[in-house]
């Protein structure tokens, strides 16, 4: 039996998609987005698009372009974060290992013609090997902004492949495409095995990485230099805490705000920094003064 990746449609609940997750690492969700929605985070990205060249090391693809800082650029980027059904799969997901999640990466990935088929890999690997394998530590979501086809480097998966053994290497009938139309999700673990696709066609395969991890975690990409505190003061609450600027846990990435505050408690939320009391001032001489716990 060749390799397979389930498809649902447009309006399928969180429980089906975890369902699928959790047996195959990997899940399509067709047509999630409207073409107006793909159209105009298009015309958001594009000009950031254009201008980024390629990493140009082996991994990350001689001929494929890289696009960060996503959320401070994309209003259909922050809506999507915060959308029901995927922060919901995410949520639902990771929850098990965390008591919040947050958002690990946000990345267009253009794959140019003539780019080959990427090292397949996991991608809980950029923490190393030193998380339980128990431990789910991700959640992703890659979404099709151009459709992705066989010849144009739909994304490579091995559905099973997040329950096998790390030295397990995958044999090519195992390996499937995430060929799906434009606008379609395929969500997939931070532990089954994938990579971008051989770009064969003439054409740029343009997709959207979306990703979140648990909040005890370092980001994969560093969400406060890509939104510092005023750009993220625009932004939802919701989706600032899940930048990371909330606590994780009791005194997990807690805030010293530049002036003591009488009454405060002794562990203040970085929420404060968008406060009138802990509003963020980079001018800001005040050393805050000792603090017990
Ligand atoms: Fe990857």
């Amino acid at each position: 039996m060749p390799a397979e990746l389930i498809r649902l449609p447009a309006n399928a609940a969180v429980e089906q998609i975890l369902e699928i997750l959790d047996r195959d690492g990997g899940v399509i969700v067709e047509r999630f987005l409207t073409t107006d929605r793909v159209d105009g985070m298009l015309a958001e990205l594009g000009p950031y698009i254009q201008q980024t060249a390629p990493i140009a090391d082996d991994f990350s693809g001689h001929q494929t372009t890289r696009t960060g800082g996503l959320v401070g650029r994309s209003k259909g980027v922050r809506e999507l974060l915060i959308d029901p059904v995927i922060l919901g799969t995410a949520n639902a997901f990771l929850k098990p290992h965390t008591d919040k999640v947050q958002v690990n990466l946000t990345q267009i990935i253009r794959l140019l013609p003539g780019q080959g088929a990427q090292e397949l890999h996991r991608d809980r690997f950029i923490w190393g090997k030193y998380l339980p394998r128990q431990v789910e530590p991700q959640l992703n979501t890659i979404w099709a902004l151009t459709e992705f086809t066989a010849d144009n480097g739909a994304t490579r998966v091995v559905p099973g492949s997040h329950r096998w053994d790390w030295d397990r290497a995958a044999q090519e009938h195992e390996i499937t495409q995430a060929v799906m139309p434009r606008g379609s999700v395929m969500f997939y673990t931070g532990s089954v095995i994938h990579s971008g696709g051989e770009n064969r066609s003439k054409a740029d395969r343009i997709a959207l990485n979306l990703t979140y991890c648990n909040a005890w975690l370092r980001q994969e990409e560093n969400q406060y230099m890509s939104c510092p505190p005023e750009i993220a003061s625009e932004f939802d609450p919701e989706l600032r805490a899940l930048l990371g600027y909330t606590m994780a846990n009791y005194g997990l990435g807690y805030y010293a705000p530049p002036k003591f505050v009488p009454g405060m408690p002794g562990t203040m939320p970085p929420e404060m920094a968008f406060t009138e009391d802990g509003a963020f001032d980079r001018d800001a001489a005040d050393v805050p003064e000792a603090r017990t716990f």
